[in-house]
């Protein structure tokens, strides 16, 4: 049997962070594979609702519970044409995606997923195409969207059978437009032109937007870091949040690299926030730009693009299966482990998306005509979004290291505790420690009594066990027995490679 490490956690609730900002759980549907077309829209499915929506996915959406949607790409936003997706479907062209190489049939717009955002009941995040299209084009939609009546937009969707207007508060300029991939990629000094532009152009539409600008679409990026300081220095008045985008995968089979991913998001982060605020200094400005890290999750990304997953789509179909990475046990640790950093870190990054929502790097996936299930990445988002909502706690945290060649030496415990609104305390906390299990003690003598405390703990002695069509329930989290209590202190074991959700109810 392995050697059990040990850890200590601590923490006061009267030291904080910073309040949990409602669009930290967002996640993403872009028009990719079939994360729209039999992903959340199918309407020939036994299940499809009356707008074509699947309810075993609408289902399973309201448990994974994200409260922001961003929509509809991706790369796929810089070659969109939003206005071929509203109107009679009948009459909708089918157009060519080069981002993705496939047909786009325009059945599913931006009527649809409005209706879909509130079913779902999230926030909508609508990004404008800054690649083949520009300022004008995006003043059309905003105009579309939020314009209330009697001008030409406005009455276009009215005509189309929305009445009231859709409110889109949060806009993104454009998608990773520092990335050679990106239909329409700009330098810096172009981009930051636009953006400025853009926003400022779409604030005399509606002045209480919320607007994204592009930064880096990964820290690896040659442009990281003067890519922001340009774009920033150019639009930093006319925007709110400078994005960030990273996906993380293991490489060359550095497992223990992989394991401590979230020191390259902490990094990341710590590097624009940095960027942003010598910007905000040198222009002597009050504002401070927030994070909104919309893209974010596990990838296999470099099979993909070396053509050694088993997808073949042929050139130019409709909705074939891109992307549909199947998320193993301890892929789902490290995605519960890019959580905790960005709960952490919420005082800064205060909107965030899990890329993508179904069946495209998603934490749900479906089959045509038949059933859908949840990955094991499914579970750390729920738990999260569930009791990871109040007010994030300093923690002061002790734990052993072990060693990677990425970071050197990293702490095996990531951990959070967020004091909920009912004046629970939630404790998430990840062992990355793949060899040993750790026990750890909480100091929780600062609560005013501590009633009730349960664990839920997801790990699996395979760590490439997976939830699979065949095998839908294979991994799953599962009452962690080894909780005790005595006076103030919990302690409680967290096994190797291991993803665990400690409640404590007064
Ligand atoms: O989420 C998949 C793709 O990853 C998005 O379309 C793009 O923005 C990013 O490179």
């Amino acid at each position: 049997m392995a050697e059990h490490h040990r850890a200590r956690i601590d923490f006061d609730p009267r030291f904080t962070v910073a309040e949990v900002p409602e669009r930290l759980f967002g996640s993403f549907v872009e028009h990719l594979g079939r994360c729209v077309y039999t992903g959340i829209y199918e309407p020939d499915h036994p299940r499809a609702n009356a707008d074509g929506l699947r309810q075993d996915v609408l289902d399973l959406i309201g448990e994974l519970g994200p409260t922001m949607i961003r929509y509809p790409g991706g790369n796929f936003v810089s070659g969109y044409r939003w206005e071929d997706g509203v109107g009679p479907k009948a009459d909708r062209p089918r157009r060519l995606d080069l981002a993705w190489g496939v047909t786009e049939t325009n059945q599913f717009g931006l009527g649809e997923f409005m209706k879909f955002c509130r079913t779902v009941g999230v926030e909508p995040n609508m990004a404008v195409n800054l690649g083949t299209r520009g300022l004008q084009e995006a003043l059309d939609l905003l105009e579309y969207a939020n314009h209330p009546s009697g001008t030409y937009w406005s009455d276009l969707r009215r005509s189309h059978g929305d009445e009231e207007p859709y409110g889109i508060k949060l806009w993104c300029l454009g998608n990773e437009m520092d990335g050679p991939w990106q239909i329409g990629q700009r330098t810096a000094a172009e981009y930051g032109r636009v953006a400025d532009q853009t926003g400022r152009a779409m604030r005399m539409i509606d002045p209480g937007l919320d607007l994204v600008a592009c930064g880096s679409s990964s820290r690896a990026m040659p442009t990281f870091g003067a890519w922001e300081a340009e774009v920033l220095a150019q639009s930093y008045e006319s925007v709110d949040y400078i994005s960030a985008h990273a996906y993380y995968q293991p490489q060359g089979g550095d497992v223990a690299s992989f394991m401590a991913s979230a020191e390259d998001m902490e990094l990341f982060i710590d590097g624009v926030i940095a960027t942003a605020d010598a910007v905000g200094a040198k222009l002597k400005s009050d504002k401070k730009i927030d994070i909104a890290f919309d893209e974010w999750n596990v990838w296999y990304q470099d099979a993909w693009a070396a053509g050694e997953t088993d997808e073949r789509p042929e050139p130019w179909a409709v909705a074939p299966r891109q992307l549909e990475d199947a998320y193993s046990a301890m892929d789902a640790v490290v995605f519960g482990s890019l959580l905790i950093t960005l709960l952490r870190r919420c005082d800064r990054v205060t909107a965030a998306c899990l890329a993508q929502l179904v069946n495209v790097i998603a934490p749900i996936m479906t089959e045509p005509g038949g059933p859908a299930w949840r990955q094991t990445t499914f579970f750390p988002f729920a738990e999260a979004s569930k009791w990871g909502r109040g007010t994030v706690l300093e923690v002061s945290a002790e734990a052993p290291t072990f060693t990677t060649a990425k970071f050197g030496e990293v702490a095996a415990l990531h951990s959070v505790a967020v004091a909920n609104e009912d004046g629970s305390v939630t404790v998430f906390a990840v062992n990355r420690d793949l060899d040993h299990p750790l026990t750890v003690e909480i100091d929780a003598s600062s609560l005013p009594s501590l009633g009730q405390v349960t664990c839920s703990t997801l790990t699996d002695a395979d760590p490439d066990a997976k939830n699979t069509l065949q095998d839908q329930e294979r991994v799953a989290p599962a009452a962690n027995a080894t909780v005790a209590v005595d006076g103030g202190r919990i302690s409680v074991e967290l096994p190797a490679m291991s993803w665990n959700t400690l409640r404590i109810t007064p």
